[in-house]
């Protein structure tokens, strides 16, 4: 299997898991507990239906809009994710670039691979930065900082990580931040070669954003679910995000938001945006899937706060279907980060083509020239 054998998420999801050693793979596809949410974040997408318009006139369409206060290509975000250079050797300026490329928004994470200024200094194209509430109070102003420094367009403060989920298959694989060699995982990496030499010959890993502040930025082994339980501060509350909000003085998202009375909040707070997101699936196990959950958002606050819908978008359907359902533009982790792990950059301009291909497509079969005309009336529910 290679590259251009892949045509949808699930084959770069195959393609990923051939190509990694096992916990790294359980890592990036594992959930928390019986990994429901994460399933149902996706077959959420299955429970309405798109009822097209035909002979619309739709043979010359434009999918852009504006996100944050920003022009992007399409309405979709690349989500923060953790650790890429564990993926691939390209890391987050893999995603970075593909993202430019197609002109999209993407995040990178507290716990990125690639540093702040590197990244602020590399592309064009808006980029938010995900905040973790560290313990550290001086780490928490010096990522502000450098965000303002590197000219980040926004900053997302991930609230549903004040514990670590329970992520079974990490347990079981003893997955660490980098990846420790363990006698259970050994030969794991030793059945994939490739990964093993572009790990160990390659750039060294480390995490820019926290070394300043921690000896996790360093590169010592920790477990996730360690890093979590150590060094973020679980008191983190209202107060403190806006704190976070008022030192930044930019563009901010909530990110984990789930309740209608939390969005709510948000908006009074003046927030410009919330992802309506459970993690992917990783934290609370049982909770909501955010498509579920659109409408009762939608409903609470539409047009007072950019409501964002993450997780569990594996087509361009979905991404139009949580347009349809009030959100103002969709989010995720996996649909790139398994091509990245496939593929590296290429995988991730592959995965990115295969998708604003969907979308445009989608957007023709359902008679619409523009974002916007994706209403609710153009669902249905079973
Ligand atoms: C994540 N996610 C995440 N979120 C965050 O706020 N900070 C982080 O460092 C990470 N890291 C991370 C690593 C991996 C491997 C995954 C899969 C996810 C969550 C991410 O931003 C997003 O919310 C989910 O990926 C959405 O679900 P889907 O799109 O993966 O289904
Ligand atoms: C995760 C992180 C780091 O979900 O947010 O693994």
């Amino acid at each position: 299997m290679k590259l251009s054998d892949c045509h949808n998420i699930a084959d770069f999801r195959e393609l990923a898991r051939r190509r990694l050693p096992w916990p790294v793979f359980d890592y990036i596809d594992g959930a928390a507990d019986d990994e429901l949410t994460k399933a149902r974040n996706t077959a959420a997408f299955a429970d309405c239906d798109l009822v097209p318009d035909v002979l619309a006139g739709a043979a010359e369409i434009d999918t852009s809009l504006t996100i944050l206060g920003r022009r992007s290509a399409l309405p979709l975000i690349l989500s923060p994710t953790a650790l890429q250079r564990v993926f691939h050797w390209q890391g987050e300026r893999a995603v970075a670039r593909a993202a430019e490329k197609f002109g999209l928004w993407f995040g990178i994470s507290s716990l990125a691979t690639v540093s702040i200024e590197e990244v602020g200094a590399m592309v064009s194209t808006p980029k938010l930065f995900q905040f973790y509430y560290h313990k550290d109070k001086g780490l928490n102003r010096s990522m502000i900082e450098r965000c303002r420094a590197a000219k980040f367009d926004a900053i997302a403060l991930t609230v549903d990580t004040i514990v670590s989920g329970k992520r079974e298959r990490c347990a079981r694989s003893g997955f660490t931040s980098p990846p420790r060699f363990t006698p259970s995982s050994a030969l794991s990496y030793a059945l994939k070669p490739r990964w093993a030499l572009d790990y160990v010959f390659r750039e060294k890993f480390s995490l820019p954003n926290l070394d300043t502040h921690v000896a996790e930025g360093t590169g010592e082994a920790v477990s996730i679910a360690g890093y979590f339980n150590t060094m973020l501060d679980p008191t983190m509350d209202w107060k403190a995000a806006e704190r976070i909000r008022d030192d930044w003085g930019g563009t901010f998202a909530l990110k984990g938001v789930m309740s209608a009375a939390d969005a709510r909040r948000a908006a009074d707070m003046g927030f410009d945006a919330i992802m309506i997101s459970n993690h992917g699936g990783r934290q609370l196990d049982g909770s909501r899937a955010p498509f579920d959950q659109l409408r009762e958002i939608v409903d609470a606050v539409g047009g007072r706060i950019e409501i964002i819908c993450d997780g569990g978008v594996r087509r361009g359907t979905h991404v139009l279907k949580a347009l349809a359902a009030g959100a103002s533009c969709a989010s995720g982790g996996r649909l790139y980060l398994y091509a990245l792990a496939a593929a590296g950059q290429a995988g991730v301009e592959r995965a990115i083509a295969l998708l604003k291909d969907e979308i445009e497509r989608g957007m023709r079969l359902m008679g619409v020239t523009r974002v916007d005309q994706l209403t609710p009336d153009r669902l249905r529910w079973r």
